[in-house]
């Protein structure tokens, strides 16, 4: 069980979540998002061992979802984003070994290069993009450590609610703005609602696991895929709503780096330990539909 546990990264899509299932179990940081009963913390300038330092009550585990996401800026930066990614994520896990709490870094699909997949825990992982490269410098220096750890691998987190930066939510807002979309059918992996993602991180870590798992959805989706889907439970509600939708590779889009294309992953090791019922992404895009389209009427 968790008794007391601090994101480090509430203000974040996955640590909002985080923090209201864990409901008064938790305690957020924030850097530049600051939120009611947040406590500020930028890694590049403060030690976690000071906050921890200043808890009220001492935290059993410790999440660590923050960092520099923008893969495009890690490319452009290797450098400058790995001083946070890595060095800085190194810091705070020391920090949380060295209080005897149990950290949970939050890492993800692109450790893989794309080639293979559903991927496991036990595959190679050979990143081809300088966001994966440095998530997996972490969990590699993680798991040479002797106290209990968990690394959780994340996939597409996905939301309907357009205020956040998930997939399903974002798409909402172009869809509503009328914005053509290119959209890879050669990308694949394997989104999870966010709350499932929480929801089954929290569970995880409330167990004795220890080690590496992978947390995603159960279904494997193209992007195309997943966004055909959306389109098509928005015009249930919605039936004239137009959508410019043109199949592309990802690989003809215009990124730095090659981005990997199938990164799904499978989870039968992390089934094995929580039993996790996942929200269907057709549930989820038929919610999202429902409470951003359904008061359009068709006609
Ligand atoms: N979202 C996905 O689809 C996805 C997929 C795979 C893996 N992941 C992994 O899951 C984790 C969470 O992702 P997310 O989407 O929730 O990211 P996010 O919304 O961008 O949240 C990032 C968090 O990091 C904090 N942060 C950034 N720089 C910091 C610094 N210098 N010091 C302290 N805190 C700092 C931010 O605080 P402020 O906002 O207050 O500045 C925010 O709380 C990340 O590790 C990501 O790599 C996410």
């Amino acid at each position: 069980m968790i008794a007391r546990a601090l994101v480090v990264g509430g203000s974040g899509f996955v640590g909002q979540r985080l923090l209201a299932l864990l409901g008064a179990r938790g305690v957020g940081t924030f850097n530049r998002h600051p939120f009611s009963g947040g406590l500020g913390f930028n890694a590049r300038t403060d030690r976690l061992s000071d906050l921890l330092r200043r808890l009220e009550h001492p935290v059993s585990h410790v999440f660590v979802p923050y960092g520099t996401i923008d893969m495009e800026g890690c490319a452009r930066d290797p450098k400058g984003t790995a001083q946070v990614n890595v060095d800085t994520v190194i810091a705070v896990l020391t920090d949380v070994l060295a209080v005897g709490a149990v950290p949970i870094f939050v890492s993800t699909d692109y450790v893989f290069d794309g080639t293979g997949g559903p991927w496991r825990e036990s595959d190679a992982a050979h990143p081809r993009m300088a966001y994966g490269a440095q998530k997996l410098a972490v969990e590699q220096w993680l798991a040479s450590q002797a106290a209990r750890w968990l690394i959780v691998r994340l996939s597409k987190v996905v939301s309907g609610d357009p205020a956040t930066h998930g997939m399903i939510g974002q798409w909402i807002t172009e869809l509503r703005a009328g914005k053509p979309q290119r959209c890879a059918t050669d990308q694949v992996f394997s989104p999870a609602w966010v709350d499932d993602v929480a929801g089954a991180m929290i569970k995880l870590a409330g167990t004795d696991a220890a080690g590496l798992y992978h947390l995603g959805g159960p279904e494997a989706f193209s992007r195309y895929d997943l966004l055909s889907l959306l389109i098509a439970e928005i015009r249930k509600v919605a039936p004239q709503t137009a959508a410019t939708l043109e199949p592309c590779s990802l690989h003809d889009l215009p990124f730095l780096e090659k981005r990997p294309l199938c990164t799904a992953l499978a989870i039968d090791k992390l089934q094995a330990k929580i039993a996790w019922d996942f929200m269907p992404m057709r549930t989820i895009c038929g919610d999202a539909a429902l409470a951003q389209f359904g008061g359009i009427r068709a006609g």
